[in-house]
């Protein structure tokens, strides 16, 4: 083939694939089926491969994204990227309305829009063709993340016409795809917003293309335009961008309700049209439809819609003067970040954790926060001295939704310490997280003897935790065994332990030497050995824990990984931590102080049918009785099944939960047994 030839093909092609693209992410109508897609799709890859001068700048195989590690650099914005003021009731939005008319000395119309909470996106394009995409920054320098931004399908590549134009949108994450990507992350988010910045924020733009994000543009800004906002909306679609079809226009009077007939009627029939008195019902409606809506709003901007009244009006520093947020209240308080301490687990994970003014939120006084690990401050941009919005939701541990105010004392992004807080040690990092590798690190033995003391472990009464604090300061507790070597007499007359509470610590103590072995083992904290893990021990027969040190001694991960449910990884910790002469002498010193290791007691889950042996399982989608999904695996491996994450030719069952989605596509396709989560639980029913 010449090259005139694979140029017209590769245009062609370009065109023909943008075109499908566009009909399946923007209008949900796909016009051709995912095979003659991705049939397309290949030539148009094997084309750019052959003939890299020859790919198009808007080519769709860039949504691909790229396996390339990119820095993030800054970029100078040409327009100044403005946040908006607020106001927290519809009288207050009139008030505004009603000045804003008065300094405008005209009659005006106003637009109002969803707020969507999502991350701030400004997206310049120069002859139609997406040239550069930035984040807000600080509204004069942003960041440039044009290779993730052009994976979102809805982001267009071209537009319809060769204009050149600054969008601004908000990217977010549908609610439904968050919770989805949620459930699998190390460290949870606390929304989507979060998640959705933090995407961006990723190295690699083929990990970004992973991420369903999605895209809705708000302002359209060119030269000399004598449209107004109404018809920029209707321009912004014409031009192929996503605009969300839930606007309101409210006019004084009829005759400047703008012309809503321009452009694609269809959807703009879907926009509302009122005069002022129909605005507070607008918002009421609006504020409670928002529980339904498949991604999240914070409230609903107010516009002005004439645009030459727009540059009158102009800007103050932070926001312009023609358009207002109103706020949806939300369980969220705003504080100020005082302090941000570092905390050292039982584990010796590091995790930051953010003090701050104390403030009410849900009826609860919240004086911390959790910040996790330093990628969460970064994504957050966090700094001692901002002022954040801080969230409970459920009753999960509060977390940081957003900064509201930066510190104006220029304080940098919070940075975490090389050393470990406790015991000085150089800290190592292993995944997302910092961690202390010293065993004797002062407060992760501490962390130590206070999990093993826990409810959900040993339970041992009378030892609460500022008894267990106490002790530890005192010098009198320094490990778990001392826990039973302490002479408690030695606190009589110590304030506050009259002979009462002693006797209820040592008994206390002593009663926690009948502990079954399957709970004194998760509760010495072994990474890899927490309750599931040992009940999958000790149901294969390892009964004993001197079963495990000689597994460990010869090193036998063929046995482990032969038991369902333990991989080769959690085979290899084991080994490692039953190798270690720590773990040894921790284990001799409680079988000295009378603890027992071994279970003579056939345990109940010995007696599940075997119903699932030769059966590979995948679960899929969210339940109602198997949260986290986790516990179906359980039951799937008690029962003698095998579990995995992807559906393949060998699996022979999908368990398919809530808003399953690939997965069950595939099995369908591949003919795999489907099961509900009704069926499921009537099949251990119907077994037990
Ligand atoms: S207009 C100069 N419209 O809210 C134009 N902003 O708190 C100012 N936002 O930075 C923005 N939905 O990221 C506008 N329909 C909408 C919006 C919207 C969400 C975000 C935007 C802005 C932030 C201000």
């Amino acid at each position: 083939m010449n090259n005139n030839k694979i140029i017209e093909e590769i245009r062609k092609l370009s065109d023909l694939l943008s075109l499908y693209q566009n009909a399946y992410y923007l209008q949900t109508n796909p016009l051709i089926s995912d095979l003659e897609y991705d049939r397309l799709f290949d030539r148009l890859l094997f084309l750019e491969k052959g003939n890299p001068e020859f790919v198009l700048p808007d080519s769709p195989s860039r949504r691909v994204g790229s396996d390339f590690s990119q820095d993030i650099p800054e970029v100078l914005h040409s327009i100044p990227v403005l946040s908006l003021d607020k106001g927290y009731s519809v009288e207050s939005i009139r008030d505004w309305m009603d000045k804003t008319i008065s300094k405008a000395g005209s009659e005006l119309s106003f637009i109002v829009e969803e707020k969507i909470d999502g991350v701030s996106i400004v997206l310049y394009y120069k002859k139609g063709i997406l040239n550069l995409a930035a984040t807000r920054g600080n509204g004069s320098v942003g960041n440039d993340i044009t290779a993730n931004v052009r994976t979102i399908k809805s982001v267009p590549l071209r537009l319809t016409e060769d204009v050149d134009i600054v969008a601004r949108g908000e990217i977010f994450l549908p609610l439904a795809e968050f919770e989805k990507l949620n459930s699998l992350q190390e460290v949870p988010f606390a929304n989507p917003r979060n998640l959705t910045a933090g995407t961006l924020r990723r190295k690699k733009s083929i990990d970004v293309a992973a991420v369903p994000l999605e895209i809705f543009i708000y302002e359209g800004f060119m030269d000399n335009t004598e449209m107004n906002h109404v018809e920029i909306l209707t321009f912004l679609k014409k031009l192929g961008f996503k605009v969300s079809n839930s606007i309101g226009v409210f006019s004084s009077s009829k005759s400047l309700t703008p012309s809503l007939n321009s452009g694609n009627k269809e959807s703009n029939s879907l926009w509302f049209r009122g005069d002022f008195k129909s605005l507070s019902g607008y918002v009421k409606k609006h504020t409670k439809e928002r529980e339904n809506l498949p991604y999240e709003i914070d409230g609903l901007v107010i516009k002005v819609n004439e645009i030459d009244v727009r540059e009158s009006l102009g800007f103050t520093g932070h926001h312009p003067r023609w358009a207002i947020a109103y706020k949806f209240e939300s369980p969220e308080g705003t504080t100020v970040i005082k302090e941000i301490d570092v905390q050292v687990g039982r584990t010796g994970r590091i995790t930051p954790v953010g003090r701050v003014e104390p403030v009410l939120i849900g009826g609860s006084t919240i004086s911390n926060v959790t910040l996790h690990n330093q990628e969460y401050i970064n994504i957050l941009e966090l700094a001692i001295g901002d002022t954040v919005s801080v969230s409970k939701r459920g009753d999960v541990i509060p977390a940081v939704e957003r900064i509201v105010d930066k510190n104006e004392d220029n304080i940098p992004v919070w940075k975490m310490p090389e050393r470990c807080p406790s015991c000085k040690q150089d800290l190592e990092i292993k995944g997302a997280h910092l961690f202390c590798v010293n065993s004797e690190c002062p407060d992760q033995v501490k962390g130590k003897i206070f999990f093993f003391l826990g409810r959900n472990q040993m339970d041992v009464e009378g030892f609460g935790p500022e008894t267990a604090d106490y002790l530890i300061e005192q010098g009198f507790i320094k490990t778990i065994p001392d826990l039973y070597s302490f002479d408690y007499t030695r606190l009589e007359g110590l304030p506050g332990f009259g002979s009462k509470k002693i006797k209820l610590i040592s008994n206390g103590i002593k009663k926690s030497l009948d502990q079954p072995y399957s709970r004194i083992l998760p509760s010495l904290g072994i990474p890899e050995l927490g309750k599931k893990a040992v009940e999958l021990l000790i149901i294969s027969g390892l009964r004993d824990v001197d079963d495990l040190i000689k597994i460990a001694a010869e090193k036998d991960v063929d046995k482990l990984v032969s038991i369902k449910g333990i991989g080769e990884r959690t085979a290899e910790i084991i080994i490692n931590e039953f190798s270690s002469t720590i773990i040894l002498d921790l284990i001799k010193d409680l079988k000295t102080a009378g603890l027992k290791f071994e279970e003579k007691e056939i345990l109940k889950q010995d007696m599940f049918p075997q119903i699932f042996s030769d059966q590979i399982w995948c679960i899929t989608g969210s339940f109602e009785n198997y949260k986290p999904r986790s516990l179906a695996e359980n039951e799937i491996v008690k029962r003698g099944g095998k579990t995995t994450s992807t559906v393949t030719g060998n699996t022979t069952h999908l368990l398919a939960g809530e808003s399953a989605g690939s997965k069950l596509v595939k099995a369908k396709s591949l003919g795999t047994k489907i099961i509900t989560e009704e069926k499921f639980m009537e099949i251990l029913n119907n077994n037990e």
